[in-house]
């Protein structure tokens, strides 16, 4: 188990971005319905908050519902939706005496109307705050975000505010939903599941991965120390050898 005293407060990742998955299964395993596990992994989220808001991370970015996901049956949708107005609803009063920030990634004007005005308030009533930036990616695809970038750049190149010779990362980044943010060093997924899943796909190109079975409504915040462990173990090496690195 991962404890808060052996992190290295001097190399900690200043973005990690989570992709909570195994809701559906945790749930099941219990004989219960989904929406129990999903209910349940928001107890995960307050508990990763709170180890992010501790360690003084800077960035904080869950996958929590993906464009993807609209192709769920409607009462499953329904039910995310209900849980994500109620969650913001009852932590806005933490986010504010911890000093968070809310954000939020993604296709917004797809939620239904209840929950993207929560959504919003919550935005505006943290957006003071300067502590951790929690981005929730809500219908969110990377390839989407991705598609959107190149549209804005060539409608400023159309209108002449924009050579195509000047397109360079930095713009691009400009671009995207993560505007103004680092990229994340590292990437955690649960559920025993390896793959990315349309997340930030431009954003991760060299973020350490960290892949755990454990399902989403058991991750606390030991296996969130953990996972920031097992990152500061690695040497990030960016096309070096490690030679050149010591
Ligand atoms: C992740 O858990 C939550 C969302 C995608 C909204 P799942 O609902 O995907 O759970 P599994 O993968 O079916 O177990
Ligand atoms: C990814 O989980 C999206 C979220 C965690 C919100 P899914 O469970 O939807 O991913 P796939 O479809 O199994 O790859
Ligand atoms: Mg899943």
């Amino acid at each position: 188990m991962g404890s808060r005293d052996q992190i290295d407060l001097s190399k900690l990742p200043k973005h990690i971005a989570i992709i909570m998955d195994g809701n559906g299964r945790w749930a099941k395993e219990k004989g219960k319905l989904r929406v129990f596990g999903h209910r349940n992994g928001a107890l995960s989220v307050r508990a990763v908050v709170e180890g992010a808001v501790e360690l003084k991370i800077g960035y904080l970015t869950l996958y929590t519902f993906s464009l993807e996901n609209w192709n769920r049956p409607k009462i499953e949708v329904m039910a995310i939706m209900e849980l994500i107005v109620n969650t913001i609803h009852r932590e806005i009063e933490t986010f504010m005496d911890k000093n968070v920030r809310l954000n939020a990634i993604g296709d917004l004007d797809l939620l239904p109307n209840k929950c993207y005005n929560e959504l919003t308030n919550a935005m505006d009533k943290t957006s003071g705050n300067t502590g951790l930036v929690l981005t929730l990616a809500l219908s969110y695809s990377s390839r989407r975000e991705i598609l959107r970038a190149v549209r804005n750049i060539a409608d400023k190149v159309n209108a002449g505010e924009l050579r195509t010779e000047d397109i360079d990362e930095e713009i691009f980044e400009d671009n995207l939903f993560t505007k103004g943010m680092p990229n994340p060093e590292l990437l955690i997924r649960t559920s025993g599941e390896y793959r990315i899943s349309n997340y930030l796909l431009w954003q991760i190109a060299y973020a350490e991965l960290y892949f755990t079975t454990k399902l989403w409504p058991d991750f606390r915040k030991e296996d969130f120390f953990e996972a920031i462990l097992d990152y500061q173990k690695r040497e990030r090496r960016f096309g070096m050898t490690s030679e050149q690195l010591n």
